[in-house]
Order: structure tokens, then sequence, then C-alpha cells
């Protein structure tokens, strides 16, 4: 077992501005990842925390819900000491968009802090806020000049997901930030991209000479990506609602595990070049027209059922749903990519809420022997060739393939060579926001989306969402809370003489 080596550099000082410190974000991970970062030694010796909420309250107050907080979500044994360290680096301010005069006392308020804990004015703002927020706050932040650069302090915007609802609204959100910053100022975080098993797709894809040369449509059948959850909406119904299935996990996270699976290899590992190469093979995908849109996806929606113990409501008796709403629990699409590497190659995609098992992976199936030799074997009874990067709760790597059963005769049967992360590896258990806040603070925006991605992103979505919203509730299937989804799903890759991959 190797022990995971700390080669990183403390962050330079800083300040560290959260926007919605009294919201559930901070509390579950923010504060969390900071404490692990703290028990790591990797917050800069120079640091503060300012806690922004619209209506202020006491330190005191403040530093005990955070406190809360950190016992109940902390990934690890909490140490008071480290802990009491933390927090008392932070400092409550009050301030609220709807009141600009709020935004010129905290910058007031902040520049003393800042020459009191000698921490240089460089700032990183997390707005850790609904997204109707994000735009108000910047505004607020540029007006007062809080997000001017200055010699050596840099500042830095960090913008939560949603990243807007729509291709019109993520583009005008787009042009709205960039008027006041750079694009290299924000960091657009998607949580998908602080998790391992994620960012090691680029190792294992660019860090081995073998797989590269059958990384293509030769080679290559189709690829299917999974992201499967048990829980329900739970009490997210308002935002659920709005929202479904389609905007909240697609041009955000499975994109991200897409692009990183389609990606052509960038010439050198650095912000620039990576996220160019991404955003590419995003806006490689091949456009929807209205009628394909349809025939290419699946909508569900849950409805009452057991998952282990628990029971689960159907989706639209769920607190703050609307009765009979059509919002999709459930998608499922094909897509296809028009570039040289993937001509030819589906991409299905599945992600719903009330499944019966958690499963969050990338299979990609290779293309079968084209004819074999084993009479006792024909080519169509042959294990499927899939290499799966498994990503929760198994973090790993498996190959399946044909090996022959001990015997004096010939007989076939697929097996499985596995890789699991926990085997080689002793590393701490973290919120995943360790690396993105880490390197917010190193300046390294490798991790996040820029513009062009989010907004090619979207563009792909956008058919279906256009699509979905015309057919109104026409095409949209129940299926029950525990089940594998919407029969529909198996239909989509059925057409097509395929089938998922079975999960557990
Ligand atoms: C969030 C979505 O972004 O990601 C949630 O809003 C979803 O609905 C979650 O449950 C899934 O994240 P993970 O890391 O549990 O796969």
């Amino acid at each position: 077992m190797t022990e995971v080596p700390s080669n990183q550099r403390k962050p330079d000082p800083c300040s560290f501005v959260i926007f919605g410190v009294t919201g559930d974000l901070t509390h579950r991970l923010v504060i969390p990842a900071l404490y692990n970062l703290a028990a790591t030694g990797l917050l800069p010796g120079k640091f503060c925390v300012v806690g922004v909420a619209r209506k202020g309250t006491s330190n005191d107050d403040l530093r005990d819900s955070l406190m809360k907080g950190l016992r109940e979500f902390a990934t690890r044994p909490v140490d008071d000491a480290i802990a009491k360290r933390l927090l008392e680096c932070v400092t409550s301010i009050a301030a609220d968009p709807r009141e600009p005069s709020s935004f010129d006392e905290m910058r007031e308020q902040l520049e003393k802090l800042e020459a009191a804990r000698a921490t240089g004015g460089s700032r990183l703002f997390y707005l850790a806020t609904p997204p109707g927020a994000f735009a108000p706050i910047s505004r607020e932040l540029g007006r007062t000049g809080m997000l001017q650069q200055k010699n050596d302090a840099w500042r830095r915007l960090v913008i939560e997901k949603p990243f807007g609802t729509d291709l019109a609204s993520a583009k005008a959100l787009n042009d709205e930030l960039l008027k006041i910053v750079d694009e290299h100022q924000i960091y657009r975080i998607d949580h998908y991209l602080g998790k391992e098993t994620v960012q090691n797709i680029l190792v294992l894809r660019f860090a081995n000479g073998m797989f590269e040369p059958i990384w293509n449509r030769n080679h290559i059948d189709h690829v299917q990506i999974t992201v499967d959850e048990k829980l329900g909406v739970g009490h997210r119904g308002s935002f659920y609602d709005s929202t479904g299935a389609l905007r909240d996990m697609v041009p955000n996270h499975l994109f991200q595990l897409l692009s990183l699976v389609a990606m052509e290899p960038p010439a050198r590992f650095d912000a620039h070049t990576v996220r160019s190469e991404k955003a590419e093979v995003l806006a490689a995908i091949q456009p929807q027209r209205e009628s394909d849109a349809l025939v290419n996806s699946v909508r569900g929606q849950y409805q009452g059922g057991k998952i282990g113990d628990t029971v689960i409501e159907d989706y639209c008796k769920t607190g703050d749903v609307k009765p009979g709403s059509t919002t999709e629990t459930y998608v499922a699409l094909k897509l296809a990519i028009d570039n040289w590497r993937w001509a030819g190659v589906p991409f299905y995609l599945r992600t719903g809420k009330a499944l019966g098992i958690k499963r969050t992976e990338v299979a990609i199936k290779f293309k079968q022997a084209p004819f074999t030799m084993f009479s006792c074997t024909p080519v169509e009874a042959l294990a499927e060739n899939y290499l799966v990067i498994g990503v929760e709760p198994t973090e790993g790597i498996a190959l399946q393939f044909n090996t022959k059963v001990p015997g004096p005769s010939i007989r076939i049967d697929g097996v499985e060579m596995k890789f699991r992360y926990k085997d080689y590896f002793k590393a701490e258990p973290s919120t995943g926001y360790e690396t993105l806040i880490y390197d917010c603070m190193i300046g390294d925006n490798i991790l996040f989306q820029r513009a062009d991605s989010v907004e090619a992103g979207w563009q792909a979505v956008q058919p279906f969402l256009d699509a979905w919203k015309k057919a109104g509730g026409k095409g949209l299937e129940r299926y029950k809370a525990g089940s594998e989804g919407p029969a529909g799903a198996e239909e989509l890759l059925k057409r097509d003489g395929r089938s998922w991959r079975k999960l557990g």
C-alpha cells in the first residue's frame, strides 16, 4: 500500500470570503473541506474567512453554527485545537446586494480585517448562494472595486452550480461576469472534478501507452455513462421541480465525464490546453433536430416505492413539488460526437433519482472479436469486453474479458480484472472539495469550467429541453422507486441491439 504523498505547497496569504455562509453548502462541504486542508497544513499561513450573509450574525453565533456543522459533516475525527484555530479566523459580515451601501461598508470592513491579519489583499469570493444571487453579488463586488486585482493581490470569483438554466441564461451570466472580471479570475465549480476517480480518467488515458491506440471508433462499440442515485428529491422539492434531472446533472456532471473520456490528448497539462480540448469535444456533440431529440431521449418520474427499508413517496407528493408536475427525475440520452475519433460510436447517458442502486460509472464497451474459432462459444455468446471506470461507490477500474474455464475441453467464460483505489492507496476520506478549494487558492483553474465549455454543454442539451417543453407531459414515463428506472431506457439501447451494463 502506498501512502499518498503530500508534496503540495501552502497557498499564499489570502482572505476566503463566503457568500451564503449560513447555508447548507457552507456547513456541509466548504467548512469541512477547509478543516481538512487545515489538518493537512494546506491553508495559507496568514488567512481569514469572512462569512457573508444578508442578515449579519455575531462572530460567536456564526462560529458556533459552523462548529456544529463541522461536527456533523466532518469526514475525519475533529481535532478541537485545529477546529478552534480555523474558526477563530472567521468573521461575520452582513451584505445584501439589494442594499448597495452594505457592499461599501463590507469593503471597508474587509480592508480593515485584511490589514489586521496581514493577508496582503488577495481574495477569493466563494458564491455558495442560490444561483439567482450570482449576478447581483458579482455586480456589487465589481462596483465597489473589491474584485479589482492590484499589484500582487489577486481577486478570484468562485461560482457554484447551477450555471444557468439553459443556453440563453448561461450565456447571459457569462456575459455579465466577463464585464466584471477576466475569465482567468472565474472558477466555475463542478464538484465531479474534485473526485479522484474523475481526475484519474486523464491519467488512465494519457499516462499509459496501451489504451490510446484502441480509444476510438475502430475498437470501441459504444460508451455508457451512468449516474444512478438511491436518494429521492427529499427536501429540495422547490429547486428540483423547476430543474429536473437533465438540467441538474447532464450539462455539468455527466458532460464532465463525457469530455474527459472523449477529448483529444492535450499537448500540455495546463489549464488552457486541457480546457480547450474539453470544450472542443463538447462542441462536437451532434446537434439534435426536435424530432430526433424525442427519439434519442427518455424521461422518467419516480412513483412511490421502497429502497431497502426506506419508503419513498411519489415524486409529485414531495414537499414544494407542484401536484401533477411533469418534471423528470430520470433521463437517458443517446448522443453522437461528430469527429473522426467518435463518428458512429454512440454515447449513452443515464441518470436518475430513487433507483435501486447507487452507482456512478463510465463503461467503455469494446467491439466483439470478429469471429471465434472456438466452436463451443459463438461470438454472440462471448462475454462483453468492457473497461469500467467506477466513480462511486466503488472507486476503481475493471476490465472484463473472456477466459478459458479450467478443464480438458475448451469452455469460455467472462471474468473481471479489478483495480480498487482502496487496495492500493491510503487516503483520508474527504469531501471532494479540498482539491478544488486548494486549486482556487493557488490559482490553478484546470479543474474548473471555462465559459465556452459551459455554453457548449447547454448547447448540446438545449434541443432536448425545447422538445420536451413542447411535448409537455407526453412521453414522461413513470418508474417505481427502487427499480432500475423507466422501461424506455432499456428500449433506447435495445433498438440498437445493445443493452445497459448490469450494475452492482
Ligand atoms: C448535485 C445535484 O450537483 O449532484 C444533486 O444537484 C445530485 O441532485 C448530486 O444528487 C450528485 O452528486 P454525487 O457526488 O453524489 O454523485
